[in-house]
């Protein structure tokens, strides 16, 4: 099941397909510009998920009293954000989770600091909170840059301080 996953998502990952225009001219009416202007920046399969991530959210809160505030559609847009910075291939994101379960997150620090490909590695397992800052520095809602801090680690899903329904539904979309 879980190798099949990452299979699917490795095979998945190499199409160089770009998202819908019609989804991107959507990405650029939820974000600030300099949050697409990052958006823009990251490679098609992490802008195909993150669309793909922001429809599933909006269909779930569909018809709920949180349907139309792009806020929630920020968040799952920009929820992986952070990966932007690590410039990791697919076997590079493959290898540091496998290091990131083998020697814990904990050392993800110390690794973002030193060179090359370990830093790339340290940059990725922390994409969580880098891509918190990045939000805030472009300018993006605080409750997007919540979410993306909290997103990968779900004991900590509560401290985003979002609405439950917003939270399962993020959580629900996120397929990677
Ligand atoms: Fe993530
Ligand atoms: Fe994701």
């Amino acid at each position: 099941m879980r190798f099949g996953h990452l299979a699917g998502r490795f095979f998945g990952a190499l199409s160089p397909r770009p998202p819908r225009s019609v989804d991107v001219a959507w990405v650029r009416s939820v974000c600030t510009d300099d949050e697409f202007a990052v958006w823009s920046r990251q490679p098609a399969h992490d802008r195909r998920h993150s669309v793909a991530v922001a429809r599933r959210v909006q269909a779930a809160l569909a018809g709920t009293e949180f349907a139309d505030d792009p806020r929630w559609i920020e968040a799952a847009l920009l929820h992986d954000i952070g990966k932007v910075d690590a410039r990791l291939g697919l076997m590079g994101r493959v290898g540091a989770t496998l290091a990131g379960s083998v020697a814990g997150h904990d050392l993800a620090d110390a690794w973002s600091q030193r060179r090359g490909i370990t830093r790339r590695v340290g940059l990725y397992l922390r994409h969580p909170e880098i891509g918190a800052d990045r939000i805030r520095r472009c300018g993006g809602s605080d409750e997007a840059a919540r979410w993306a801090a909290v997103h990968q680690t779900p004991a900590r899903h509560h401290e985003a301080d979002l609405p439950d329904v917003v939270v399962a539904a993020l959580v629900a979309a996120d397929d990677d």
